[in-house]
């Protein structure tokens, strides 16, 4: 089979729109409510792109499960798109919480506790140096500050159809009339063409041609791509990465926030990688906001080189809460308890599990898909063949098929992960949940084969 039927889809697509909202009184209710006081209804703009004709509204989750407001009981495969890829509310991590804020949630002070994470992170990841934020993006933007301060140079460098949080200089994409601003890129400082160069992943030449001026500060790279599905990197890629960045001087950034998934050392540990600077996010605290930029001695000693004291809370980079204790305690019980070997070893089984189960639906009804792995992070994709780079599978993006497997999916208390069909799978998830996906995923696509 390779032609959907598309007007079947469709049609099955609102009759699957009428389940949701007969499924979901309370959720709409408060929808209606919710739109009178924030924006469209949500209180993050991306919580309108959910399948389903408006947001469902969690009462609460435990581990890898969740029930909404309306008593609809939901196996969590998105886990908060990472951010609770530790499971919801992990024992240790809710205990540290509770200790620390009956003792204060934030000084603009150290606790003690900082001092072990940082000694964790060295191991974890091999650099020397630490700072904390509280977001992702704001990791990637502290780490290119540092890069362009220390560098004095104007370029960074991504790839196309990359992904890194909300920083202006990464929406850029390679478009037919060439690199330009990414499609839906809101209210941009400059065109990012002024600050950013934009690449093929995997393209060796490109990427040479592109560093050889010498006039970029950092290439900000994900060890393997994951926001335009997952994307290896061809063998040899990471070695050629590290020796062009070393040969042209540009700062290498590599960001562990979705590659966490690999191990507990990230993609960097277990594939020897050794950046310059490293950041990572979302899972860091059990999901109360934490997030860590890492750097090499010589990037520590040429930055503080530059850095005035007197400025150095005007500096850009930097932020009240960064660092606060509540995300420290979080983090320390986190990386100490359950962002661990054993819950990894697990986890990652069960995505093998997970993978395994799709791919003999495929491979039983001959669809051109495939399904992709790394970690504990699976997903199918529209395609017959493994894209190599962000344009390739770009391509494949199905928004209406998309819609209709994840509301399906929905429909019969399955959260996956939204905007691409990945699951995560959490040390908490069984293999009873992964079993029933798999039945599912089979019924959805008997719904639409007829
Ligand atoms: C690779 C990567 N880096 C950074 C971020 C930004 O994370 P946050 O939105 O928590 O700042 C994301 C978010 O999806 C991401 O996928």
């Amino acid at each position: 089979m390779t032609e959907i039927d598309r007007n079947r889809l469709q049609n099955l697509l609102e009759s699957e729109e009428k389940r949701f909202h007969q499924y979901h009184p309370k959720s709409f209710q408060l929808y209606q409510r919710a739109r009178k006081c924030l924006q469209g209804g949500v209180p993050m703009l991306w919580m309108i792109r959910w399948a389903g004709t408006f947001p469902i509204f969690v009462n609460k989750g435990k581990g890898a499960h969740f029930t909404d407001v309306d008593g609809n009981k939901y196996i969590d495969f998105c886990l908060g798109d990472t951010g609770a890829m530790t499971g919801h509310a992990p024992d240790a991590t809710i205990q540290a919480i509770v200790d620390q804020v009956n003792k204060g949630i934030t000084y603009m002070l150290p606790i003690e506790d900082v001092i072990w994470v940082g000694e964790e992170l060295q191991k974890r990841f091999g650099l020397p140096y630490w700072q904390f934020t509280l977001t992702a993006t704001d990791a990637n933007r502290f780490a290119i500050r540092m890069a362009r301060e220390i560098t004095q140079r104007k370029y960074i460098l991504v790839y196309n159809y990359c992904y890194h949080g909300s920083v202006d200089e990464t929406f850029i994409t390679l478009n037919p009339e060439g690199p330009g601003p990414r499609r839906g890129n809101l209210g941009p400082p400059v065109n990012p063409i002024e600050t950013t160069k934009v690449i093929e992943f995997n393209d060796i030449k490109s990427l040479e041609a592109a560093l050889s001026p010498g006039d970029v500060a950092c290439v900000l790279a994900e060890p393997a791509m994951t926001n335009i599905g997952i994307i290896h990197p061809d063998p040899g890629y990471h070695d050629a990465l590290r020796q062009l960045t070393k040969e042209t001087g540009t700062v290498l950034i590599i960001d562990e926030t979705h590659t966490i998934c690999t191990g507990p050392g990230g993609y960097t540990a277990a594939y020897g990688l050794q950046p310059d600077m490293l950041t990572l996010g979302k899972p860091l605290a059990g999901g109360v906001p934490a997030a860590i930029y890492g750097f090499t001695r010589e990037i520590n000693d040429r930055f503080h080189a530059r850095l005035n004291l007197e400025d150095s809370d005007v500096g850009g980079i930097g932020g009240t809460l960064a660092g606060n204790a509540l995300s420290i305690a979080a983090m320390k019980a986190t990386l100490e308890h359950v962002l661990i070997e054993s819950s990894y070893k697990k986890a990652i089984d069960l995505s093998n599990r997970f993978a395994k189960g799709v791919e003999s639906i495929i491979a039983e009804f001959s669809l051109p898909w495939i399904v992709k792995r790394l970690g504990c992070r699976s997903e199918y994709w529209f395609r017959a063949t493994p894209p190599r780079n962000g344009g390739e599978a770009a391509v494949a993006v199905d928004s209406e098929l998309d819609r209709y497997m994840h509301l399906f999916s929905l429909n019969r208390g399955i959260l996956m992960t939204p905007f691409h069909n990945m699951a995560l799978i959490s040390p908490d998830t069984t293999q009873e949940d992964v079993d029933y996906h798999t039945q599912v995923f089979r019924e959805a696509i008997v719904s639409f084969l007829g």
